[in-house]
């Protein structure tokens, strides 16, 4: 390398020195050429910075008339602080090299106010991800997922991996993408719902996973990916409360970690952040039938809600709240029915208005009921032996849940499309970039 300097970043400048040289490597944003002087934006991952530059002292002015926006630069320069410029700090240009050039027109602007629609976005999705505010989304998401792994880690879990290519179906068969795998038919796994489960028979006694689910789901909403981050969670000597219990202050120590470590983030986002305090409400399914009753809409036991009908019951808190005891007949078979009242569940919700967040409960550990739960759902214990066993030799009471990282984002975020929360969505039509 030529220079001596050391590179820094945009944000380290707040720190440098009147007069200090410096080298800022980035992409050339903005450029605005005038007779004698001209303006620059350079921009990296922590933020622009103003590039002035002039004929007599930036060596190869007069190169910069053919840059292109978003080529890659490296400029090297001197800060001043005595500028019009809204950061109060400025870099006066004495080299600036081209590090590599960019075609020009760009397929999506990243500073232009005219708002893309979300294809357009997405198929050019590395330039949407270069804009400040699309950034956020994933540096946030980032920051609330180490907060709630350091949780889970503290609270005794391990963090473990489970295969995506699975022989059975967990959260019902018509959901399932095929894979052929050698001679045998296997799928892309829909949760690590079976594996977390064995886990327990294995004594690993809390796990928790961070990986991808695959669903085969024909749905274009937009809140609903085909493949989804999946956070779960399975802990054995416990039961659907200690879940609840589990996921609530997983959440707010995502949240509290977020908040206190990165301010900065907070400060940027358009949305205002806040950890909850307190525990979250909870209301029964039947409560639920009521509670839409006395709005006028009528729903039979053993019928999923809809979103409107969620819109209503949500209306009534104000941040996350479970709906608890949901029919057995609305759950997957390993769902624990409650005792004394089998037709409602062990099981929960975790919701934010009308969007679901999570899914979880007690599950069914006496081997012989899973078989029969197996039977009632039309599913051939067979096919499952390899899961059953697991609970034939010592399968301790367990519970846990599953979450959709994106539909924590959407609605923390307060996204319109579920779309923006992953970096590559798959859904009905897409699969690039
Ligand atoms: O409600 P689901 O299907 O439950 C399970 O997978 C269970 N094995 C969980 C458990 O441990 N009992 O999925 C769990 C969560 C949902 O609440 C939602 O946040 C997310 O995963 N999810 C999706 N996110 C985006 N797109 C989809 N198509 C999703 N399907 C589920
Ligand atoms: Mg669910």
């Amino acid at each position: 390398m030529q220079s001596q300097i050391v590179a820094v970043t945009v944000s380290d400048l707040r720190n440098i020195k009147e007069g200090d040289e410096v080298v800022l490597n980035g992409w050339l944003q903005e450029i605005r050429l005038l007779k004698n002087i001209s303006f620059l934006v350079l921009r990296d991952h922590t933020g622009t910075i103003q590039i002035t530059s002039k004929p007599d002292t930036t060596s190869g002015y007069d190169k910069l008339a053919q840059m292109t926006r978003e080529t890659v630069i490296s400029v090297t320069g001197t800060l001043t602080r005595k500028t019009q410029s809204k950061s109060g700090i400025e870099v006066l240009c004495k080299s600036i090299k081209v590090l590599n050039a960019s075609k020009s027109p760009l397929p999506l602007g990243i500073i232009d106010p005219v708002s893309a629609d979300i294809e357009t976005r997405l198929t050019n999705r590395f330039l949407d991800l270069r804009k400040p505010e699309v950034a956020l989304i994933f540096r946030t998401e980032s920051e609330l997922l180490w907060g709630m792994r350091e949780f889970f880690h503290d609270s005794g879990f391990v963090e473990v991996h489970t295969p995506k290519i699975v022989a059975a179906a967990t959260e019902g068969g018509a959901d399932l993408f095929p894979v052929q795998y050698f001679e045998k038919q296997a799928y892309l796994n829909q949760s690590p719902q079976l594996y977390k489960e064995i886990l327990i028979s294995a004594g690993m006694n809390r796990v928790f996973e961070v990986g991808p689910a695959f669903r085969a789901e024909k749905h274009n909403t937009p809140r609903h990916l085909n493949e989804f981050t999946s956070i779960d969670i399975e802990m054995g000597f416990a039961d659907h409360h200690d879940a609840m219990h589990m996921l609530q202050e997983g959440i707010k120590s995502g949240l509290k970690h977020l908040v206190s470590h990165r301010p900065d983030i907070v400060a940027s986002l358009s949305q205002q952040v806040e950890v909850p305090v307190g525990d979250f409400p909870k209301i029964t399914y039947r409560e639920c039938i009521r509670k839409l009753d006395s709005h006028g809409e009528a729903v039979k036991f053993g019928d999923d809600f809809t979103p409107e009908q969620l819109k209503l019951i949500g209306a009534e808190f104000t941040g996350f709240y479970f709906i608890t005891e949901w029919p057995s007949s609305l759950r997957a078979f390993y769902t624990h029915p409650k005792p004394g009242d089998e037709t409602v569940s062990n099981s929960f919700d975790l919701q934010y208005r009308e969007f679901e967040i999570t899914s979880g409960a007690q599950r069914v550990h006496d081997p012989a009921m899973l078989e029969e739960r197996l039977r009632s759902k039309n599913l051939n214990p067979d096919d499952f032996s390899f899961y059953l066993n697991a609970f034939r030799y010592g399968m301790p009471p367990h519970a846990g849940w599953g979450l959709g990282l994106e539909r924590l984002s959407l609605i923390i975020l307060n996204l319109q499309n579920i779309r923006e929360a992953i970096l590559f969505p798959r859904d009905r039509t897409r699969i690039t970039p």
